[in-house]
């Protein structure tokens, strides 16, 4: 694939491959050759519509490449049905078994809670896989905040917002400084928890970082009570 090889290994045949939070300008030029290069493209999307990490490589792709869409449920928190990436992990491996390079589209990283995951543990093994870091969102949602996610030797924890409230509140209450992920549908426990800690005034929300619709706002100034899928909160060090 372009001469992507990892390390001094077999040549990759499948890359999952981050393409970064939004922004298509966020795409790393290793990731950016290996998509032009691929026979093959393919993605998660949702039921219905556009896969987000389609559109983020939309404009640099060459044409002509073969598609393959991993439709699911996106969004919901629900964990996709193993028998969705069990077809999927078979329609890759079809593709190189047929000689052919695959690039597997994976919004900011592909191992920083990318769903990638679950076709990796479905493709390692059977064909030479490999990945190409992203800019993840953590990183991206730190930007948009203007502040760094942890000062000097503190330890910043990542917490998943779907988590049961009373761990949710156990881990934050621990935590030096914290990103929560996957807000969406948990806004209204997640700003509780917060807000029983006390923390509401170190606590930082972003939806949508390095888009046009980009939002930030510290959260204590924050009117809605609602929250999109692609938001974070991240608590700050009282440094
Ligand atoms: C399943 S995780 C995937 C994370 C992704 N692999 C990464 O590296 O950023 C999805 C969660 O990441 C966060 N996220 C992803 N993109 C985002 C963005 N552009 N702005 C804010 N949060 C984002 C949200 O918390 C979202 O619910």
């Amino acid at each position: 694939m372009g001469g992507g090889k990892a390390m001094s290994g077999p040549a990759v045949q499948v890359w999952g491959i981050g393409v970064g939070p939004g922004d298509p300008e966020l795409l790393t030029l290793k990731a950016l050759r290996l998509i032009r290069a691929a026979d093959v493209i393919a993605y998660p999307a949702p039921e219905e519509g556009e896969s987000f990490a389609r559109t983020i490589v939309d404009r640099h792709l060459p044409g002509g490449q073969k598609e393959i869409a991993i439709r699911m449920s996106l969004g919901d928190g629900a964990f996709p049905k193993a028998d969705i990436y069990d077809s999927a992990a078979a329609s890759i491996l079809s593709e190189v078994a047929a000689g052919r390079r695959v690039a597997v589209l994976c919004e900011g990283d592909p191992f920083f809670y990318g769903s990638f995951m679950y076709l990796y543990s479905r493709l390692a093994g059977r064909c030479e896989v490999a990945v190409v870091p992203g800019v993840s969102s953590l990183t991206a949602c730190a930007g948009a905040s203007g502040g760094p996610l942890a000062l000097r030797n503190e330890t910043l924890t990542v917490l998943p917002g779907p988590l049961p409230e009373a761990e949710l509140k156990a881990r934050l209450a621990g935590a030096e400084a914290a990103a929560i992920v996957k807000v969406g549908r948990h806004f209204t426990k997640i700003r509780r928890v917060i807000r029983d800690l006390g923390l509401e005034h170190r606590a930082h929300y972003v939806e949508r970082a390095t888009l046009p619709t980009e939002r930030y706002r510290p959260l204590n100034e924050l009117a809605e009570d609602t929250a999109p899928y692609f938001s974070m909160i991240l608590i700050r060090s009282q440094g």
